[in-house]
């Protein structure tokens, strides 16, 4: 079990480069399925949920080399399987991307039920929506998802929730399903809008993506391609928040700062200096920092996976902020953490009351998901003291060499192993996010 040790109080200064973004990578690997020839994905992020996307198409049969920096030929036409495993499932959650690319070339896919989770309920009713208005049936029994379809055809297909995994899902079953289809309320987020041009690139005809509508031509075949994935807007709002928390100054390179735009506004607001160019941003503080109220909504809006790093920076402003999580129930797990650091923070249901306090003093705490992690790296940075976190592994998840991109800029950030202590349950056996 590793952990991060980190002496705060720190500046971050210099440049950080981001990777490409995990959401639409792990979407776009088992999209390579549909094609008919290899395709090469660049800007792949170094992060162990790629990883896992890698190891199901190996074990499904698809041969994987990595090709340089980042970079991956994949050659689906090999593929002799179309069942994804639990081992792998509970690992990532995304592995539901494995249903949709399945069913769309193969007419058939058998993916285990992604494991439990600690945002709380994340049902897939709408991704079995969009597969059975497109002709296929589905069973769950014992953990597994079972679809299968005589031949697929072009639909409409309305969501009652406006979802990122069921619009993608429902984008890779109907790209090859004869006919139109049509796609309501769907989700805008960057990575919708990446998975159809790359999808577009081997030829498929799919217009729309980035409004609430978008419609997908069935076509009969797909072709190589190389393709790079667009930059992680998450990580870059991250180290934007980083930066601030530290009263930092440094530049965020490879970002399209259109996909940033509501996390820059509020960070404006809150009294970070931005300047952007084409496609970096830099990022500086020179004065107070103050409240601000977030509500957290789908793209174009704030993003639920910006809202403990927000949070975060909002217990060193001045003044009592609200923040408002509309997206999952359990997002605001983190909290019981930083108060161990001296952050005065209630909560009640989807709303979390932040008292800023100026400071925060460092504690041993322990990650709870993904962003709840980054948000604590934040906390320790900007802390007296030293934090050390645990279950680094959910940061690891989705973050491409955190430490060492913070450690560039000036952070005191060390990976240090410590000992499994007797009986505790392996990273593996817990619950992807
Ligand atoms: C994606 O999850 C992201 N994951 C999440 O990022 C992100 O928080 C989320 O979108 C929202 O932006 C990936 O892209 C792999 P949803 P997803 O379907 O697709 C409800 C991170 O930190 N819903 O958009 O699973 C659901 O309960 C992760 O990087 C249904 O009711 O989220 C939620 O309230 C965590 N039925 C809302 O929709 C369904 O069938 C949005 O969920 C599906 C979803």
């Amino acid at each position: 079990m590793d952990k991060f040790v980190i002496r705060g109080g720190r500046r971050l200064e210099g440049e950080v480069v981001i990777s490409g973004a995990k959401n639409a990578a792990v979407a776009i690997l088992p999209a390579v399925i549909l094609s008919d020839e290899p395709c090469i994905i660049e800007n792949v992020p170094s992060i162990s949920d790629v990883n896992i996307c890698l190891q199901i198409l190996e074990e499904m049969g698809a041969d994987v080399r990595s090709v340089g920096k980042d970079a991956y030929l994949i050659d689906p036409t090999s593929i002799n399987k179309v069942c994804v495993p639990y081992e792998y499932a509970r690992k990532m959650r995304a592995s539901y991307y494995f249903l949709g690319a399945l069913l769309g070339k193969f007419n058939k896919a058998r993916v285990s039920m992604p494991g439990g989770c600690p945002l709380g309920d994340r049902p897939i009713d709408q991704h079995l929506k969009a597969f059975s208005a497109l002709g296929a049936e589905y069973t769950l029994s014992q953990g597994m998802i079972d679809l299968k379809a005589d031949k697929l055809r072009g639909s409409q297909i309305f969501f009652d929730v406006v979802t990122v995994g069921a619009t993608m899902n429902a984008m890779l079953a109907a790209v090859k399903a004869e006919g139109l289809t049509i796609i309501e309320n769907a989700a805008k987020e960057p990575h919708i809008v990446d998975l159809a041009n790359f999808l577009n690139s081997m030829g498929a005809n799919i217009m729309g993506a980035g409004t609430d509508v978008i419609k997908v031509r069935g076509v009969d075949k797909l072709y190589g391609t190389t393709y790079s994935v667009i930059p992680d807007q998450i990580e870059a709002g991250t180290f934007m928040v980083a930066i601030a928390a530290t009263k930092g100054d440094a530049i965020v390179k490879n970002i399209i700062p259109k996909h940033l735009e509501s996390i820059t506004k509020k960070l404006e607001k809150i009294g970070v200096n931005i300047e952007q160019y084409d496609d970096s941003m830099r990022v500086w503080v020179d004065g107070p920092l103050v409240k601000a109220n977030i509500k957290t909504a789908p793209h174009p809006g704030f993003p639920t996976d910006m809202q403990s790093q927000i949070a975060t920076l909002l217990t060193l402003a001045e003044g009592t902020s609200i923040i408002t999580e509309n997206i999952w129930e359990q997002r605001f797990r983190y909290v019981d953490e930083l108060r161990r650091m001296g952050a005065d923070i209630t909560v009640n249901g989807k709303i979390a009351l932040i008292e800023g306090t100026g400071k925060l003093m460092g504690a041993p705490v322990k990650a709870c998901d993904l962003r709840a992690g980054a948000a604590l790296i934040i906390a320790g940075l900007a802390a007296s003291g030293v934090t050390e976190i645990e279950d680094i592994f959910h940061i690891e998840r989705g973050y491409d060499c955190m430490e060492g991109k913070l450690r560039a800029m000036g952070a005191d950030i060390e990976k240090v192993s410590v000992p499994d202590k007797p009986n505790a349950k392996s990273e593996n056996t817990k619950a992807a996010v």
